[in-house]
């Protein structure tokens, strides 16, 4: 049943992304599929992540998120960094750093780059505002890749309940 609802809302359009944060030396990227406009003005965009995820605070005390849109032909990357960190997972190319200290991929189709400016729970994740500051597009040939395409990587449908609930 888990495995038809993961099928279910892999249906739900969703990019995927390499949300970068930083904090004093430290900084990570993680994975992240849930990531939309929500806002025009202010520009507005929504990211949400579980709390427990190392990203989350750096996240915290820096305030400030990047979001770096993949290509389709980057599924290698969307893997490593959907993975958690035992060493630094930056390392494998060089990242410029944004206007709010944020790590920014180089070979990304575009990238963003989001001030904090609240945070709400949401359910075992927590839905984060960003103000875009900054943004670059890299590659307008590009298409971006899509959270369908990348099959049972995020392990999710373990995560899905059995069914529906109670209407
Ligand atoms: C395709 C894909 C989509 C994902 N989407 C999200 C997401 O939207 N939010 C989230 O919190 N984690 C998401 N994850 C999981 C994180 O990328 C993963 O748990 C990662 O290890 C967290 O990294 P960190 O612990 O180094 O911060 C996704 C993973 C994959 C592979």
């Amino acid at each position: 049943m888990s495995d038809s609802i993961s099928a279910l809302f892999q249906r739900l359009t969703q990019g995927v992304y390499l949300v970068g944060v930083a904090h004093g030396e430290a900084r990570n990227a993680f994975t992240a599929a849930s990531v939309m406009q929500v806002s025009f003005d202010p520009l507005l965009l929504a990211l949400s992540i579980n709390p427990r995820h190392s990203s989350y605070g750096l996240l915290k005390q820096s305030r400030a998120f990047s979001v770096n849109v993949l290509k389709k032909n980057q599924m290698e990357l969307a893997a490593h960094f959907g993975r958690p960190a035992r060493a630094d997972k930056l390392a494998l190319m060089e990242w410029p750093t944004g206007r709010a200290g944020t790590p920014l991929l180089r070979e990304a189709l575009a990238w963003f780059e989001c001030q904090v400016v609240s945070e709400h729970p949401a359910g075992d994740h927590v839905l984060v505002l960003g103000k875009v500051i900054d943004g670059r597009l890299l590659d307008s040939e590009a298409d971006p890749m899509t959270y369908r395409e990348t099959g049972a990587m995020d392990g999710a449908s373990a995560l899905f309940p059995e069914g529906f609930g109670d209407a």
